[in-house]
C-alpha cells in the first residue's frame, strides 16, 4: 500500500508509448493514483532521456522539466533539446501532493518520433505499369546479415494498402490509411517489425486496393449522373505504394529498404475492388509464397515509378486510431427464399463484411450480396444502396476448404445473401466482421428502463458503423461521405461514448486543408464531392467538434491549430449576411423532420442565422481561452448583433418563426452550376425551394437552447414550444436532426425532465421507441420505416443526439465549463419519475469517474468516484423528504438542513433547489437520504 502520491497511465499525446510520433513538442498527461493521505498534485517533474539507462539514473539529457508547482497532469508541453526523427525517448514523471509531500516516481514510458524530414524518405511512389488495375502486388527480396537492434516500416498506399513480411500481414490495420485529401496530405503508419525480419532472407510484400484514390470509374460515372452538384474529386487512375524500412543493427549501422525500381509487381487474385461495390477475388490466381524469400519472380514486371507522384504532404498516423476488425458476429438465422438463393440474418445491423469459408470446384462462383432490409419475398432489399452494388465474388482454387474474407471493400448491412454455392450451405459457412475506426470505448451507461437500455446499445452500434476514418453519415449506399453536420451534432454523445480525441485532430486537419481562401468550408470533409460553401450548420463543425476536444480534454493546442479557421468560418458568415441575417447559404436546416426529407416546419434562414450566432460565440470563448482579448471582445459585440437582428427578425406573436416566403427568393439558385442546362437548373431550384409553416418545435428550441430569447419573452416561448409537444404533437417530438440535438437539453433546462423523459420513452411515431418497435438495431436516417431508393439509410446516427442527454441527465455526468477536462466534475443526476436507477462510467483523461443511483422507497442511493486530482460538485437529490437526512457510508453529513462536517473528503454542503450540493475530493462516495 503506498502511501505517497503516485502517477500512472502515462500518455504521450494520448497514446501509450507511440512509434512514428510527428508532433516536435509533444505532450505529457497522467493519472494521478489517490491514497489515503494524497489526493491532488501540487508540482511535478518530468525526464526525458535517450536511453533507458539514462532514465533510470533520473538523468532527463534530453528534458528535465525541473520541479514545476503546477497542478496540471494533462497535456504537459515538452520544452526540451530538439527530437530527432526517428529516435526513440524515455519518459517518467514525479509529483508532489497538496501538501508538498514528495510522490513516487511513476513507470517508465517510452515515446519515438516518425520521419520528421521528408528527404528522409530515400524512396519514391511505385505503380503497376499496366492499364487495367487489377489489385497488384509488389515485392522485393532481401537480406540480412548482423544482428537486429531495431527495425521500423513506414508505409502507405493509396486508396489501401497491406503489408506483409515473410509470408504474413503487418499490424491488425485495415482499409489504411485513413482518408484524407491525398492532394494535400497523405497518411504513413509506422510498424515495429523488429522481431518480424529473419537474419539472411526475407521478403517484403505490398498489395494494393483502389479506395478513394483510384475509385472504380463506373461509380464515378453512377454518382455524377445522380446530380451534377456531386463533382467528384479525382486522384490518380491507379493504385500506389510508397515504403521505407530502417533497419539498426547491434553495431550501431543502419540501412534501408525502399520502393524504387528494384521492386517486382504482378497482379493478384483481387481482379476489382471498390469500396462501394465489392470486391472479387480469384483464388484461382493467388500466386502461393509471393510474399517469401525465393519466390520465383522471374516472369513479374519491374515496377515503375507512379506517374504522377502523389502530391500530399506525408503525415504520421500514429496519433489517429486505425480501421480494425473490432469483433466477430455470428449469423442467427439462415434461410433459403429461393432454391440455390440463401440469406443470412446477423441479427444486428453493422459494417464490415463477412468471413465466408467453403468447399468448390477449381472454378465455381460464389457471390456474397450485402443489405440492410429484407424484401416482402425474403430476399434482400438492396435498393436503398442505390447506386452501390454491395457484392463480393469469390472464385474457388478448388483445393479444400477456402476461407475468405475482402480487403478492400466494405459494406453496410445485417442481411447476406449467397448465391453459388455447392450443395447446402450452414450457420457455419459465414462470420461477420465488424470493422470501424477503432477508437476506444470509454463510456458505459445503464439503467432500469429497458428500452432506453437498446436506444443506447443501437445508438452505439450506429455510432462506430459510422466512424470509417472520417465521420460518415451511413455505412451501405453509394454515398458514406464525411458530412460535417452529422458529425458536429453528434459531437458531444461520441465524446461520451468514445475516446475520441486522435479522430477529431486528424478529421480537424482535413477541414483545414479543405477550407478555401475565403474561409468557406464544404459541406462534406475531405471535400470528395465539392460542396461549398457548407450549410451554416454543417460548416459549423469546424467550431463545435475542436470545442468538445477542448471540453472533454481541457486541450488548448487543438483550439490554437484551429483558431484560424474558426475565425475565418465565422467571418465568411458575416461577409455572406445582411443585416445580421443569412439568407442565401442554407440548403438542408432542420433536415429530416418527421414525414418529410426537407426541413419543412422550421426557417432555413433561422436555422442559418442561428449558428451564425453559435460560431460567434465559439470564437468568442476560444478567443479568450488564448488570451486574445481584443479578438474576444470583436466577436462578443458581434454576437451580440445577431442576436439582436435574430429577435427582431424571427419572433412572432405565437413564438419563433421563420416566414421565408416574404422575401421571393429561391433556395436553389445558389446551388445551380453555372454551365447546367436550363431544364436542370429548374429541378435544382425547385427541388430547394420550400416554404415554411409556424408548426416548428425546432424554431423555439434553439433560441432557448442559447439563452437568446428575451426575458419577457421567454416563458411565452417555453409555453408554445410546451403547448406543440403535448398538445399538437400528444408528447412527441416534431424535430429534425438540428432540433432533436437541443432538444432534450432545452426541455431538462426549463424544468421539463420529466416531458424530456417521456419523449425518450416513446414508442409511437414518431420516435426512438418506434424504429425500436419497427425491428431496428441501429437508427434510421428518417422517423419513418422506408425501404425505397430514396434517402433512408437505416443506419444513421444523426438522431443519436438524445445518447449524450442519458450520460448528463439520467446518469448526472457533467463538465463545468469554466474548467474543462473534468477538472472539475458535476455529479446531477435527475432521478425522473418512472426510472427507479441509473448510472454511467466514464474513462477520461483523468481517471475513471462513476456515478450511479437506486430509488428505494422514498429515498435515494447514490455512489460516485471521483479520480485523483479532479474535484466534484456532487448533487444529492432531496427527493422532496421532510427532515431531511443524508449519510454517506452511515455517517450524517446533512441533518436539520446543515452540512455535518463528518466525513474526509467531503469539503461542505449547501441547498440548491431540489439538491444537497456536496463539494468533494477525488475517492468514492456512497450518499444515502432518509426522512429524520
Ligand atoms: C446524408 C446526410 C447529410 C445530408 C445533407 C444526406 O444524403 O446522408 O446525413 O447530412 O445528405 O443534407
Amino acid at each position: 500500500m503506498w502511501f505517497i502520491l503516485k502517477s500512472i497511465n502515462l500518455l504521450c499525446e494520448y497514446s501509450l508509448n507511440p512509434i512514428g510520433l510527428d508532433e516536435k513538442t509533444p505532450r505529457f498527461s497522467w493519472e494521478v493514483e489517490v491514497n489515503d493521505q494524497g489526493k491532488f498534485q501540487s508540482a511535478y517533474q518530468i525526464l526525458v532521456a535517450s536511453s533507458r539507462e539514462k532514465i533510470q539514473n533520473n538523468h532527463g539529457d534530453v528534458w528535465d522539466s525541473g520541479k514545476v508547482k503546477s497542478e496540471q497532469s494533462v497535456n504537459n508541453v515538452f520544452e526540451g533539446k530538439l527530437l530527432e526523427s526517428g529516435e526513440k525517448y524515455f519518459w517518467k514523471v514525479k509529483i508532489w501532493d497538496e501538501k508538498g509531500k514528495e510522490g513516487l516516481t511513476s513507470d517508465i514510458s517510452t515515446f519515438e518520433m516518425g520521419l520528421l524530414n521528408p528527404k528522409e524518405w530515400e524512396g519514391y511512389w511505385i505503380e503497376q505499369d499496366d492499364d487495367e488495375i487489377k489489385g497488384p502486388l509488389f515485392r522485393k527480396d532481401f537480406t540480412i546479415e548482423k544482428d537486429i537492434k531495431r527495425a521500423r516500416a513506414y508505409v502507405t498506399g493509396l486508396g489501401y494498402y497491406e503489408l506483409r513480411l515473410n509470408g504474413q500481414k503487418i499490424g491488425d490495420k485495415v482499409l489504411d490509411p485513413g482518408w484524407t485529401d491525398y492532394d494535400k496530405r497523405i497518411l504513413y503508419s509506422t510498424y515495429d517489425i523488429t522481431k518480424d525480419l529473419n537474419k539472411r532472407k526475407n521478403a517484403v510484400g505490398i498489395m494494393l486496393g483502389n479506395g478513394r484514390y483510384a475509385p472504380d470509374e463506373e461509380y464515378v460515372k453512377k454518382t455524377a449522373s445522380v446530380t451534377p452538384l456531386h463533382s467528384l474529386q479525382v486522384f490518380g487512375g491507379k493504385p500506389v505504394a510508397l515504403l521505407q524500412i530502417n533497419i539498426e543493427f547491434c553495431d550501431g549501422s543502419k540501412i534501408s529498404i525502399y520502393t524504387d525500381n528494384n521492386w517486382k509487381v504482378a497482379s493478384g487474385p483481387i481482379t476489382f475492388n471498390d469500396i462501394y461495390n465489392g470486391e472479387v477475388y480469384d483464388a484461382r490466381l493467388e500466386k502461393e509464397g509471393w510474399d517469401i524469400a525465393d519466390y520465383d519472380d522471374s516472369d513479374w514486371e519491374i515496377v515503375s515509378k507512379a506517374n504522377p507522384q502523389p502530391k500530399g504532404k506525408l503525415v504520421s498516423q500514429t496519433t489517429f486510431p486505425t480501421i480494425k476488425v473490432s469483433k466477430t458476429l455470428y449469423p442467427k438465422k439462415i434461410i433459403s427464399p429461393k432454391p440455390g438463393v440463401y440469406v443470412y440474418d446477423f441479427g444486428q445491423n453493422f459494417t464490415g463484411w463477412v468471413r465466408f469459408r467453403g468447399v468448390g470446384k477449381k472454378g465455381v462462383k460464389v457471390k456474397i450480396k450485402y443489405a440492410e432490409l429484407l424484401n416482402n419475398e425474403g430476399m434482400l432489399n438492396t435498393v436503398p444502396n442505390r447506386c452501390a452494388d454491395a457484392t463480393d465474388v469469390y472464385t474457388f482454387k478448388g483445393t479444400g476448404e477456402e476461407v475468405y474474407e475482402p480487403r478492400f471493400t466494405y459494406h453496410g448491412f445485417r442481411y447476406v445473401e449467397i448465391i453459388g454455392f455447392s450443395g447446402t450451405p450452414s450457420l457455419k459457412n459465414i462470420e461477420g466482421r465488424v470493422v470501424h475506426t477503432a477508437v476506444p470505448e470509454t463510456g458505459n451507461f445503464f439503467c432500469s428502463n429497458n428500452l432506453i437500455n437498446k436506444i443506447h446499445n443501437n445508438i452505439l452500434w450506429g455510432q462506430v458503423s459510422n466512424l470509417m476514418s472520417v465521420p460518415t453519415d451511413c455505412p451501405q449506399r453509394d454515398e458514406r461521405m464525411g458530412w460535417m453536420g452529422d458529425a458536429q451534432l453528434l459531437a458531444e454523445e461520441a465524446a461520451y461514448n468514445f475516446n475520441m480525441v486522435g479522430f477529431y485532430k486528424k478529421w480537424l486537419a482535413d477541414m483545414r486543408d479543405a477550407q478555401q481562401e475565403d474561409g468557406s468550408v464544404p459541406d462534406l470533409v475531405p471535400p470528395y464531392w465539392h460542396r461549398y460553401p457548407a450549410d451554416p450548420a454543417w460548416g459549423t463543425a469546424c467550431l463545435v467538434i475542436p470545442w468538445y476536444v477542448y471540453l472533454f480534454f481541457n486541450d488548448k493546442r487543438i483550439l490554437e491549430e484551429n483558431y484560424l479557421m474558426m475565425k475565418k468560418w465565422a467571418d465568411f458568415l458575416q461577409t455572406n449576411s445582411k443585416d445580421n441575417i443569412i439568407l442565401e447559404l442554407g440548403k438542408y436546416g432542420d433536415w429530416c423532420p418527421p414525414r418529410h426529407k426537407h426541413s419543412v416546419d422550421t426557417s432555413l434562414d433561422l436555422v442559418s442565422t442561428w449558428y451564425y450566432y453559435h460560431a460567434t460565440l465559439i470564437v468568442y470563448r476560444v478567443a479568450k481561452i488564448l488570451g486574445k482579448e481584443k479578438e474576444a471582445e470583436k466577436y462578443n459585440e458581434r454576437a451580440a448583433k445577431i442576436k439582436e437582428a435574430f429577435n427582431d427578425r424571427f419572433i412572432e406573436e405565437d413564438g419563433y418563426s421563420g416566414t421565408q416566403y416574404e422575401r421571393g427568393g429561391n433556395r436553389g439558385e445558389n446551388l445551380v452550376p453555372k454551365d447546367a442546362p436550363e431544364e436542370e437548373k429548374e429541378r435544382i431550384i425547385k427541388r430547394w425551394s420550400k416554404f415554411f409553416t409556424e408548426d416548428s418545435q425546432t424554431s423555439n428550441i434553439l433560441p432557448l437552447y442559447l439563452d437568446m430569447v428575451p426575458d419577457n419573452k421567454k416563458d411565452q416561448i417555453l409555453d408554445a414550444l410546451i403547448h406543440n409537444i403535448t398538445v399538437v404533437h400528444s408528447n412527441h417530438l416534431n424535430t429534425g436532426i438540428i432540433g432533436t440535438r437541443y432538444i432534450m437539453d432545452v426541455l431538462t433546462k426549463n424544468g421539463y425532465s420529466d416531458l424530456a423523459y417521456k419523449l425518450a420513452t416513446q414508442t409511437t411515431y414518431p420516435s426512438w421507441g418506434y424504429m425500436l418497435k419497427e425491428g431496428a438495431t441501429t437508427l434510421w436516417e428518417r422517423w419513418e420505416y422506408l425501404a425505397d431508393a430514396g434517402m433512408n439509410s437505416h443506419n444513421h446516427i444523426t438522431f443519436g443526439t438524445v445518447d449524450a442527454w442519458f450520460y448528463k441527465v439520467l446518469a448526472g455526468i457533467n463538465i463545468d465549463l469554466s474548467t474543462p477536462g473534468f477538472e472539475e466534475i458535476v455529479i446531477k443526476p435527475i432521478p425522473i419519475n418512472g426510472l427507479d436507477s441509473a448510472g454511467a462510467l466514464l474513462e477520461t483523461i483523468r481517471g475513471v469517474i462513476s456515478s450511479k443511483w437506486q430509488k428505494g422507497i422514498e429515498s435515494i442511493n447514490l455512489e460516485v468516484i471521483i479520480p485523483g486530482n479532479s474535484k466534484a460538485k456532487i448533487f444529492v437529490p432531496k427527493m422532496d423528504l421532510e427532515n431531511l437526512v443524508i449519510e454517506e457510508r452511515g455517517s450524517i453529513i446533512w441533518k436539520d438542513g446543515e452540512f455535518k462536517d463528518k466525513v474526509s473528503g467531503i469539503n461542505s454542503g449547501n441547498e440548491e433547489k431540489n439538491y444537497v450540493m456536496f463539494s468533494v475530493n477525488p475517492g468514492s462516495y456512497n450518499f444515502t437520504t432518509k426522512s429524520k
